[in-house]
């Protein structure tokens, strides 16, 4: 009975004679020293085994099917940066359901071609970071699909491939929590409202070119898949479905859990049958063979991974002998959920004979932390290793953190080497986001901040309702200080919550002092507003000391523009005497004063030596920014900056709308100009009246923690 057991394992999975007894090995690594190394409970996949099961999905696409074909992996399944990563050594389409998903696949490198957006209630934002991310979107609802035709016509990249989910009304046998195609179920349109869908989709030319259904998730009888393939085809014959069009039978296809499940018909079998099924179909309807795009995502990934215990306690009780392990409903929720039936082994001396059954339970609190139920297994004792098979899909995916459980470490297993793909939670990650009660001290030792990089300038940026006390001068110039602190041109403080408006911020110079407005700083803001989704809308206002600027986010993030305010001229083309020179100069108020210099060429040199006499001659007795400019043409400016206060920078955001400014009122360039600078570009956009309108690209550097020390004591 074990050796069929072992059939359950990864492929790689081998007996290996040590000097303690036989050992189980994986991928040619001995368990018992990995769970040593990197302790329990851990999960571990094996690559061998991942590949093996995207080969057999795609030869038997290439066996069985003459038309285009392609895979999603169902990245709800199990989805980190590595297993993304895998996907695209096969160039699999990665599913991802919601924010967190697509950040996954989008930092993993996922191509925006490979990447499939899912999801029965995408919110506003999901679904215009999917138009920007995403190569295809399959749309549930008619709800969702107009709020897609509003964002297509803004959308500035191409839009992606429209698929219309549709919701057959046939079940499949599983249980009912992951039955999805039923008439009741929650997913997807019915053939009333899909038709409709389609027409909106042609009406509004969105590419909508593809069918898409899913009737539920570890099933094995196909009558349902082809009785549904029927209806879809029938239904692709009604909308007129035009060559090219691809049919998405979803996933679903059931793996083996228990040995009781042997042998498992093969992943072949499914394909064949989906394939026959719809090239017939097609043929029968004379409509376009379709292309055929299958979505799996447990019979990918679980068989390949696996889970290792220690067991902690052995417990008789009247009719039951219980192994206590150190893991349980916290990394797998499945016999909680839905009575799954699992196997196991113990690591060491795995073919042992059984001598009883067991009952395999976890350390939570509720007596249905259960993981395995009445399993023959050999005598086991406390600190022995067990290891359960077939855990690679939702389990992590599904993991929680009840009890104060952290999820598990994630090893991948490769050419005979594990590595760490995913690092244990610990303890501090449980309360990282956590916030004190008002005025309550408590013993959270540090402060969450977020570092940004914008053209030039980089800004941290703190939540005022994160300190226990108000930001003062000198902490402020701490944490600026690249000495001491973290290092940046600036803080800004989100104060929103005690502001009248929804976003507001003050923003604070590196000597500690308190700015009215920047420009990148404002971009920066904005940026993290909606990293850290506290806005879901594309376009907001926020206050600063300096009045409110309106912003505008565009292609999900990746750039910003900011509403600078108007441009007012003290005068133009007049001339200032520096170091025996004379220079034509324009002077422009953007809320603070800037003098423009037009030149042939600009230096660093010039602007080093130049820029001080000017900042402080007697023309300008507040002082004032200084920026030397050349025209590069019509639309293009090039600019070396003089700081007021802060000398030669690299790059600055009023500065480059004061010299655009200049630029466009002189009559030598348009009202849309880039600004070149040795830190960046920038865009500005000119109005009638001068109002100035800034665009740029943000990117975030760090996120982290402040120790307290820093806010104490001064
Ligand atoms: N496509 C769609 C639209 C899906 O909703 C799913 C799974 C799949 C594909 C992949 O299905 P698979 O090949 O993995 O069966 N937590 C449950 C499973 C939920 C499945 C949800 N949707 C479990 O642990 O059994």
């Amino acid at each position: 009975m074990t050796k069929n057991r072992l059939e359950l394992f990864p492929l790689t999975a081998q007996i290996e004679e040590t000097s303690t007894g036989e050992h189980l090995t994986i991928g040619g690594n001995d368990l018992s020293d990995l769970a040593e190394h990197y302790g329990t409970p851990t999960y571990l996949y094996d690559a061998a085994t991942l590949d093996a099961a995207a080969v057999s999905y795609q030869q038997a696409l290439l066996d069985f099917y003459p038309g285009k074909t392609g895979i999603t992996y169902a990245g709800k399944a199990f989805l980190c940066l590595a297993l993304a990563q895998w996907t695209q050594r096969h160039n699999l389409y990665v599913d991802c359901t919601g924010l967190g998903e697509l950040k996954i696949a989008t930092t993993a490198g996922v191509p925006r071609d490979n990447i499939l957006l899912h999801g029965v209630n995408k919110s506003r934002k999901v679904l215009s970071t999917g138009m920007t991310q995403a190569g295809t979107i399959v749309v549930d609802n008619l709800t969702e699909l107009h709020q897609l035709v509003e964002l297509a016509k803004q959308n500035e990249s191409p839009i992606p491939n429209i698929w219309l989910r549709f919701r057959p009304g046939e079940s499949v046998e599983t249980h009912s929590h992951i039955q999805t195609g039923h008439e009741d179920s929650k997913f997807g349109m019915s053939g009333k409202d899909i038709v409709e869908a389609a027409h909106v989709c042609r009406t509004n030319k969105l590419p909508f070119n593809g069918l898409h259904f899913h009737l539920g998730s570890q099933y094995h009888d196909l009558d349902p898949l082809g009785y549904t393939l029927d209806r879809t085809l029938d239904l692709a014959q009604e909308l007129q479905m035009e060559a090219g069009w691809t049919l998405c039978p979803g996933g679903g296809w059931g793996v083996a859990y228990h040995e009781d499940d042997l042998p498992h018909p093969p992943i072949e079998d499914y394909v064949r049958y989906v394939a026959e099924k719809i090239i017939d179909g097609s043929k029968g309807r004379e409509i376009p063979l379709p292309r055929l795009q299958l979505e799996p995502g447990r019979s990918i990934v679980a068989q390949a991974g696996i889970a290792l215990y220690r067991v902690g306690n052995v417990k008789h009780t009247a009719n039951r002998r219980w192994l206590l392990l150190d893991g349980g409903m916290a990394d797998n929720p499945r016999y909680a959920l839905y009575q799954a039936r699992y196997t196991a082994i113990p690591v060491e001396n795995p073919l042992r004979p059984a001598t009883g059954p067991a009952w395999l339970a976890g350390p939570y609190c509720e007596s249905g932390d259960v993981l395995i139920e009445n399993l023959p297994l050999p005598e086991v004792k406390p600190g022995e290793l067990i290891v359960v098979p077939v855990s690679g899909a939702y389990h992590l995916s599904m993991a929680n953190n009840y009890n104060g459980a952290t999820r598990p470490a994630v090893l991948w297993l490769e050419n005979g080497e594990a590595s760490l793909i995913r690092a244990r939670e610990t303890p501090d990650d449980l309360i990282r986001q956590d916030k004190s009660l008002p005025n309550t001290k408590t013993a959270i030792s540090s402060v969450m901040f977020h570092k940004y990089h914008g053209v030039g300038n980089d800004y941290i940026v703190v939540n005022e309702t994160d300190l226990r006390q108000p930001l003062t001068p000198m902490q402020a110039k701490r944490i600026c200080d690249r000495n001491y602190g973290i290092g940046s041109d600036g803080i800004l403080l989100d104060i929103s919550k005690s502001s009248e408006i929804e976003f507001a911020v003050r923003i604070y110079n590196p000597d500690g002092s308190e700015a009215e407005k920047s420009g990148n700083g404002l971009r920066i803001f904005s940026q993290y507003l909606w990293d850290t989704e506290r806005v879901n809308r594309e376009q907001f206002t926020i206050w600063t000391a300096g009045g409110e600027v309106r912003a505008q986010v565009h292609e999900s993030g990746k750039r910003i523009t900011v509403m600078m305010g108007q441009a007012s001229f003290d005068n133009q083309n007049e001339k200032i005497e520096v170091n025996d020179q004379e220079l034509v100069y324009s002077a422009v108020d953007l809320g603070n004063p800037h003098c423009v210099i037009l030149r042939d060429e600009v230096s660093k040199e010039e602007c080093q030596q130049l820029g001080p006499l000017i900042e402080n001659a007697p023309r300008f007795p507040n002082r004032t920014n200084v920026q030397f400019m050349k025209i590069l043409d019509g639309g293009n400016i090039q600019v070396e900056i003089w700081e007021r206060g802060a000398g030669y920078t690299l790059a600055s955001g009023s500065s480059s709308c004061a010299a655009a400014a200049v630029a466009h009122q002189l009559g030598l360039c348009d009202a849309d100009i880039t600004v070149h600078m040795p830190g960046g570009e920038l865009e500005i956009e000119i109005q009638e009246d001068f109002t100035i309108m800034m665009t740029g690209s943000v990117s975030k550097v760090w996120q982290g923690y402040i120790s307290e020390e820093v806010f104490s004591d001064v």
